[in-house]
């Protein structure tokens, strides 16, 4: 069963690719984390969790939605993880994760694709989103191999760079970065509440015809990307930037 994470659509992207490949079930994570569920999962096929990258970790909800749900049936675990550079040493923490859950540690697919952090960076533009999507797509073809003969992914090279990265500095970018605080909606905002329903952690209201974050917030990128008017920005750093979204 692939059950994924996406705030941008890449992840989503990948895991219903992974799953139409492998004649699988697709399973979204939002509907549970938005509504606090615990999933209760059952497969006889291999567990494909998909998430993007979140400072060379998987995202913390996801993790946590991971640690408060039940899995029963086969207990192999892959894990494959989008991201706009490198995982770093992410892994480590998957096996241990596999570990508290009592799975079968598979590996961890790296699979870059654009990136759509715009609160710190930059998205590509079309062309070159482009061409990364079909990099990321073969990448993803050439490793269904390895979930379909029950083979572990190949190990990715993990340097000590990869483990400051992943170690020390996650959990100090979650502190100081991931505020929702520059977020606001200019005049272009109409007030139609997709940001609200976007948002799986029900960080935003609407307020007087305007979005409101309440300060609960994982930097997703759903609000910012998603919105159909490009109404939102995150202080200063968003503006003229091209919005990523991946529909499909
Ligand atoms: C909060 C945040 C942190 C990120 N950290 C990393 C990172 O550490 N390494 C990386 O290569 N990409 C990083 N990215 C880029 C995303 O992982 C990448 O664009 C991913 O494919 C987005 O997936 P989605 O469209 O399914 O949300 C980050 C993006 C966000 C929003």
């Amino acid at each position: 069963m692939v059950i994924y994470f996406s705030g941008t659509g890449n992840s989503k992207y990948c895991a219903q690719l992974i799953a139409s490949k492998l004649d699988d079930e697709c399973v979204d994570s939002f509907g549970y984390i938005k509504n606090g569920i615990a999933g209760e999962f059952v497969s006889g096929k291999p567990w494909i969790f998909v998430a993007p990258t979140y400072c060379w970790r998987l995202p913390h909800i996801f993790e946590d939605f991971i640690k408060t749900a039940n899995f029963d049936g086969t207990v192999e675990a892959y894990f494959v993880m989008t991201c706009g550079g490198e995982i770093g040493n992410a892994g480590a923490t998957l096996k241990k994760l596999c570990v508290t859950k009592g799975l079968n540690y598979k590996g961890v697919l790296e699979v870059v694709m654009p990136e759509n952090y715009i609160a710190m960076f930059d998205a590509p533009e079309d062309e070159e989103a482009q061409r990364l999507i079909k990099a990321g797509i073969r990448t993803v073809e050439r490793s269904i191999k390895y979930i379909s003969e029950g083979a572990n992914f190949p190990e990715n090279k993990v340097g000590f760079i990869d483990k400051i990265k992943t170690g020390p500095t996650n959990p100090v970018f979650y502190k100081f970065f991931v505020k929702d605080k520059a977020f606001f909606a200019t005049d272009a905002c109409i007030g139609c509440g997709q940001c609200e329903e976007l948002c799986v952690l029900n960080n935003i209201s609407i307020k007087d015809g305007k979005p409101v974050w309440h300060g609960n917030c994982t930097h997703c990128m759903a609000c910012i990307c998603k919105c159909p008017q490009e109404a939102i920005e995150y202080g200063k750093i968003s503006k003229g930037k091209p919005r990523y979204r991946l529909e499909g």
